[in-house]
């Protein structure tokens, strides 16, 4: 196994191949699966937004048989990733990996909803907020009522960080692009969740001072 560094990883992922890893998706992979299976319906379609080397898309579907899992990122070598880590699982419930880029006007219109969930795990943070702002958008658009949207990463809550090192993380990121940083739950989230019909439904307190939060479609 090699060692890559990619500038929106933020990390050293290993790789195989095409297969990339992730050692964070390596140490997160659980309690995010076991979380979000909570809030997941056992049936139905799910679409991930991000799925980055795919690690989270085969391990989730691993655990879901029932669930169709729709993996997308726009970047093509974690689509190979996505794609070689599919072909290993042997899995049949994982669609794609599908060029989606929640930036784009519309963007949810290349694929067949409606869809039970949409996903994103550390993504909204590592992107322009205008990536936040087209996935509420889409993912309102995508999901029948009472589908659910589920979030992973750093959040800050009423304009406090979670931890100091999420504070340093956020300036880290700002130090990178400007456009990037750490969202608020309250200042924004929470108003794209009300222009956009959603309601909070969880805050999760996940390991590493990290957040699953999830959205009802009303
Ligand atoms: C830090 S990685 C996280 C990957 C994976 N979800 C994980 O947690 O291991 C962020 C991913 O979001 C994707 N991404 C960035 N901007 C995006 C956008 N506008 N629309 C969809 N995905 C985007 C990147 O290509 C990258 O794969």
């Amino acid at each position: 196994m090699t060692s890559r560094k990619k500038e929106t990883a933020l990390e050293d992922r290993g790789a195989d191949g095409a297969r990339l890893f992730s050692p964070s998706a390596a140490r997160n992979r659980d309690p995010i699966r076991d979380v979000f299976l909570k809030y997941l319906p056992k049936t139905g379609a799910a679409l991930e937004i991000g799925s980055g080397t795919g690690e989270h898309a085969v391990h989730i579907a691993a655990a879901a048989p029932r669930l169709r899992w729709f993996a997308s990122d726009p970047d093509g070598a974690a689509r190979a990733s996505i794609a070689a880590h599919m072909a290993a699982s042997g899995l049949e419930n994982i669609d794609g990996p599908h060029a989606v880029d929640v930036c784009e006007k519309d963007w949810d219109a290349l694929l067949a909803g409606p869809f039970d969930a949409v996903v994103s795990i550390n993504m909204i943070h590592i992107a322009p907020f205008a990536a936040a702002e087209g996935l509420f958008a889409g993912a309102a658009r995508l999901l029948r009522r009472g589908g659910r949207l589920l979030l992973y990463g750093p959040f800050a809550q009423g304009g406090v960080h979670s931890a100091p090192s999420n504070e340093a993380f956020d300036a880290s990121l700002k130090s990178r692009d400007p456009r990037w940083g750490v969202r608020d739950l309250e200042h924004d989230i929470a108003p794209l969740a009300q222009e956009h019909a959603f309601r909070r439904e969880a805050v999760v307190e996940m390991p590493a001072n990290n957040f699953t939060v999830v959205f009802a479609k009303q």
